[in-house]
């Protein structure tokens, strides 16, 4: 179900993802997501006006797509999805920070910054976290190709520490600045 009203083409993105999502077409994903980030005019003007950094848009069992603008020098918490995540990056800097797992604890491995537009697509198994080094909010989609909502996952504080399951609202507390 749509949570949001959004314009047709975004919706028409959306209703796209869904139906290659159920037959399994992967790369067909992708492919729209990186099309949509190359020419994104038109979904721009499609999204209503946000006045928070995270907006759910759609949900159902087996996708969920956010509408994600991350403020500058934040960095949120590591956490996991427990499913593929692409992130469909339309404007600005986006920069992820990837661990691995020691026990319990997280270890930072690498930061990578992708600059848009860009598609970034993460396995299962991805532990990041995001922020952005720009000096004004970035824009994108990020589509979850799984039950989010309902998700088992885990989230961890900015020091790698504190596994808990993931809460929303935990998550957006438990950002801080970037040093
Ligand atoms: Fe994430």
């Amino acid at each position: 179900m749509y949570h949001q009203k959004v314009g047709e083409s975004l919706k028409q993105l959306i209703d796209e993802v869904c139906e290659l999502q159920v037959c399994g077409n992967f790369d067909g994903i992708l492919s729209l997501l990186n099309n949509m980030a190359a020419n994104h005019n038109e979904i721009i003007m499609a999204l209503p006006d946000f006045d928070s950094e995270e907006v759910l848009l759609y949900s159902d069992n087996n996708l969920a797509v956010y509408y994600i603008s991350t403020p500058p020098k934040m960095l949120y918490p590591p956490h996991e999805h427990g499913m593929i995540a692409i992130s469909a990056l339309f404007k600005g800097t986006e920069t992820h920070v990837f661990y691995d797992r020691n026990g319990d604890r997280l270890v930072e491995r690498s930061r990578v910054t992708f600059k848009a537009p860009a598609v970034v697509n993460l396995d299962i198994n991805t532990v990041h976290a995001i922020c952005t080094y720009d000096n004004v909010p970035n824009s994108g989609i990020h589509f979850y190709l799984g039950d989010l909502e309902n998700q088992e996952r885990s989230m961890w504080d900015v020091s790698g520490e504190n596994q808990r399951q993931y809460v929303h609202q935990d998550y957006l507390n438990s950002a801080r600045p970037l040093n």
